[in-house]
C-alpha cells in the first residue's frame, strides 16, 4: 500500500479545460448516454482507488460547502466522505437554523458567501428550482442534492450506476423497472424516470391513487417514447420486474396529515411477496425506509439498497473530481 509520500499513480489527469470543469449538476436532463458512460467509468475507477488506497490526493487543497436545508444522512455524509477521500476538505452547514439563514438571509446571498470560502457547493433545499437559483448566483459549481419534490440528480446517477454494476452495463436496454410507493412527492423517482428515458426500458408505476407519478414527468417520459403504465397493486407487475425501486411515503410533504395516515403502510416488500419475483432481479430503495421493506428481506441476494449507499460514494467522488477539473 503506498504511503502518503509515495502517492499511487492516479488514473485521472488534470483536465481543467475538460467538458465538466466548472459545470453545475442541477437536473438529470443535462446528461446523455455518453455522459453516463463517462461518469460511471470514473466512478468505477474511484471504487478501485478506495478499495486499494482508501484516501488519495486528487482534490487536495479544494474545499466543498455542504449546505443542507433539509435532513439528510446518506447524501450529506457521502458528499463529505467523497471530498475527504479525494484529499479535500468540507465546510458543512447542515443546521441552517444556526446560520444566518435563520436571520432571514436569502439563498443567493448565502450561496455568494459560501463561494468566497469554497470551490464547489452541494445544496439540498425544500423548494423546487432552488438549485437553479443557487447556480445563477454562484460562479462556482453547484450540485443539486435534492430540491424539494423536484429532482435529486446525484441519487439518480448512483441508482443507475447500481443497476449498471449489479445487472451489467450493457443490460439496461430491455429492462422492466417498477417504481413503487410515493411517486408524487418522491424526487428520486422523478429524476430516475427521466434518466431512464435514455435507455430502451419499460416503466411501471405502482402507487396509491393520491401518490401517482406527476403528469409533467409522465409527459416527458412519453415524449421519449418510453412505455409506462400505472398500477395500484404490485402483484400484477412483480413477476416481470427486473428492478423494483421502492420509495418511502414522504410524510413531510403532505399538506393534510390525515391523507398521510390513509396511505402510510400501503405497500410492504417482504420475503413472502418476493417469492413471486424473478431470481435475477434487484430491489432498490434510496433510503431511509420506514417500513416499506421488511428487514427480513435484507439478507436476500436481490436486496441492493445497501450497495446503493456504497455506490453513492463513488459516484459523488466522480462528480466532484469532474466539476473541479480533475477527471
Ligand atoms: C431521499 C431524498 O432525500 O429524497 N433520500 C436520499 O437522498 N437517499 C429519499 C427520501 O427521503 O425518502
Amino acid at each position: 500500500m503506498p504511503t502518503e509520500s509515495q502517492s499511487p499513480h492516479l488514473p485521472f489527469g488534470d483536465n481543467t479545460h475538460a467538458e465538466w470543469y466548472g459545470k453545475d449538476i442541477l437536473s438529470v436532463k443535462q446528461f446523455s448516454r455518453a455522459d453516463l458512460e463517462y461518469i460511471f467509468g470514473v466512478a468505477h475507477e474511484m471504487r478501485g482507488m478506495v478499495e486499494r488506497v482508501g484516501t488519495f490526493d486528487l482534490l487536495k487543497g479544494k474545499i466543498l460547502a455542504n449546505l443542507f436545508y433539509e435532513p439528510s444522512t446518506r447524501t450529506a455524509s457521502s458528499f463529505m466522505a467523497a471530498m475527504q477521500r479525494l484529499g479535500g476538505s468540507v465546510v458543512a452547514i447542515n443546521e441552517v437554523k444556526y446560520s444566518s439563514v435563520s436571520k432571514g438571509e436569502s439563498l443567493p446571498d448565502t450561496i455568494r458567501t459560501l463561494e468566497c470560502y469554497t470551490d464547489v457547493i452541494v445544496l439540498r433545499h425544500p423548494e423546487v428550482g432552488s438549485a437553479a437559483i443557487a447556480a445563477e448566483a454562484a460562479e462556482k459549481p453547484v450540485l443539486n442534492a435534492g430540491d424539494g419534490v423536484g429532482e435529486h440528480p446525484t441519487q439518480a446517477l448512483l441508482d443507475l450506476f447500481t443497476i449498471f454494476e449489479e445487472l451489467g452495463a450493457g443490460k439496461v436496454d430491455g429492462l422492466t423497472i417498477t417504481m413503487l410507493g410515493d411517486l408524487k412527492y418522491g424526487r428520486t423517482v422523478h429524476s430516475l424516470a427521466r434518466l431512464l428515458t435514455l435507455f430502451d426500458v419499460k416503466l411501471n408505476y405502482v402507487s396509491p391513487e393520491i401518490l401517482r407519478m406527476p403528469k409533467d414527468v409522465m409527459d416527458e417520459v412519453s415524449a421519449k417514447n418510453i412505455p409506462q403504465t400505472e398500477y395500484t397493486t404490485l402483484e400484477e407487475v412483480l413477476p416481470e420486474t427486473d428492478v423494483l425501486y421502492v420509495t418511502r411515503v414522504q410524510k413531510e410533504r403532505f399538506e393534510n396529515p390525515a391523507d398521510y395516515e390513509k396511505v402510510a403502510g400501503s405497500f410492504v416488500v417482504n420475503p413472502e411477496i418476493m417469492k413471486a419475483a424473478k431470481q435475477e432481479m434487484i430491489v432498490m430503495h434510496p433510503l431511509p425506509r420506514v417500513g416499506e421493506i421488511s428487514p427480513d428481506f435484507d439478507t436476500d441476494p436481490r436486496a441492493a439498497y445497501f450497495l446503493q449507499m456504497e455506490y453513492g460514494l463513488y459516484v459523488r467522488m466522480a462528480l466532484l473530481a469532474m466539476v473541479l477539473g480533475k477527471a
